[in-house]
């Protein structure tokens, strides 16, 4: 199978912290895990839904105390992605649950920074950094974790929102959202993975978000399906993760990717939180192709709909599109 050229736009870093990693960083910082076997822990990693899933993944990130362990881990995804294909990364994380641990938001951002520009430097990968929000704990606690990273405005390019979704509708950030525009940072949100499509609407109508993270549940509105086409709104998706969370049918040839791509929405594949769903973005095309018996043009479309769907510059994007459509040339003979 091909490894296709992409981008990688829904990626939690939280989201790719591996179990002997995270054994690694419980023994360095002294924290306590169930067990320092990582198949005992991964033997956990079976989720009813979304909120089962992050109970593990919250608890799991209190492995995480310094700068160099930040680094540590950004830098394990970095590698990983470079194999899966990746050129472009746009990578989520979470410093709400890191300051409320007690680490400073300069030592989350400082790793992850310094593990970005290593990672990069004289290769052929790019890659920024989005901070979530967690909808979970509201819009005041949003609003002054943007006050605290403020100062490091440079080192991220947007904002973005996550977390325990129903309930949380992104109206409640309408005002946090507003702010960050102002600092001219992009917005993205989760909205429509577990939540109705007025989550949807409302990501779009309020936050002005300029992408939409799943987005799966929009195909239960019609008009809203050609809004997302006719604006031609990126949905980034990740298959293995709805599967996981059972916010899709376990057989992945059911998965809504095939109604969007019939409704000519501008979807990209994701892998959202690798360690814990079964695989990389290479694993969630490689478990497309087979269950849809995709064929290289239409691997081809989503690589290029990737790009298209990055903050990058237009001559940036152009460069990768070039390399996909060279890719298709060589395997299609
Ligand atoms: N945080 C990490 N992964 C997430 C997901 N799939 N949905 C919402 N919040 C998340
Ligand atoms: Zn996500």
């Amino acid at each position: 199978m091909t490894t296709w050229p992409t981008a990688e736009l829904h990626v939690h870093v939280e989201g790719t912290l591996e179990a002997d990693l995270l054994v690694e960083l419980a023994r360095r910082n002294d924290v306590r895990l169930p067990s320092y076997d990582p198949e005992v822990l991964t033997a956990r990693y079976a989720f009813a839904d979304l909120q089962s899933f992050l109970d593990v993944y919250y608890s799991n990130l209190s492995v995480l105390r310094t700068e160099q362990d930040f680094y540590d881990l950004a830098s394990a995804y970095l590698r990983r992605a470079e194999q899966a294909g990746v050129r472009r990364a746009e990578i989520f994380f979470d410093p709400q649950t890191h300051l409320g641990n007690g680490v400073p938001f300069e030592a989350v951002i400082r790793g992850l920074d310094a593990a970005i520009a290593d990672a990069t430097r004289g290769s052929g990968l790019s890659a920024d950094l989005i901070l979530c929000f967690q909808r979970d704990l509201g819009a005041d606690a949003a609003m002054q974790t943007l006050e605290t990273a403020l100062p490091f405005r440079d080192s991220f390019i947007g904002v973005g929102l996550d977390s325990a979704e129903v309930g949380y509708p992104p109206s409640l950030f309408t005002e946090v959202y507003a702010r960050a525009a102002a600092e001219g940072l992009h917005r993205v949100a989760h909205a429509g993975e577990e939540g109705g499509p007025e989550y949807v609407r409302e990501a779009l109508d309020m936050l002005k978000v300029e992408r939409v993270d799943h987005g799966n549940r929009a195909l239960e509105d019609p008009a809203l399906v050609q809004r997302l086409r006719d604006e031609r709104i990126p949905l980034t998706v990740c298959p293995l993760s709805n599967v996981a969370l059972r916010t899709a049918p376990s057989d992945l040839a059911q998965h809504p990717l095939t109604a969007m791509l019939a409704e000519g929405l501008l979807v990209s594949v994701n892998s959202d939180d690798p360690a814990y769903f079964g695989g990389y973005v290479d694993d969630n095309y490689r478990a497309m192709e087979s269950a849809l018996s995709l064929d290289a043009s239409q691997l081809a479309m989503l690589a290029r709909n990737s790009f298209e769907s990055t903050f990058a510059t237009d001559a940036a994007k152009a460069a990768w599109i070039a390399e996909v459509d060279a890719v298709l040339a060589k395997v299609s003979g």
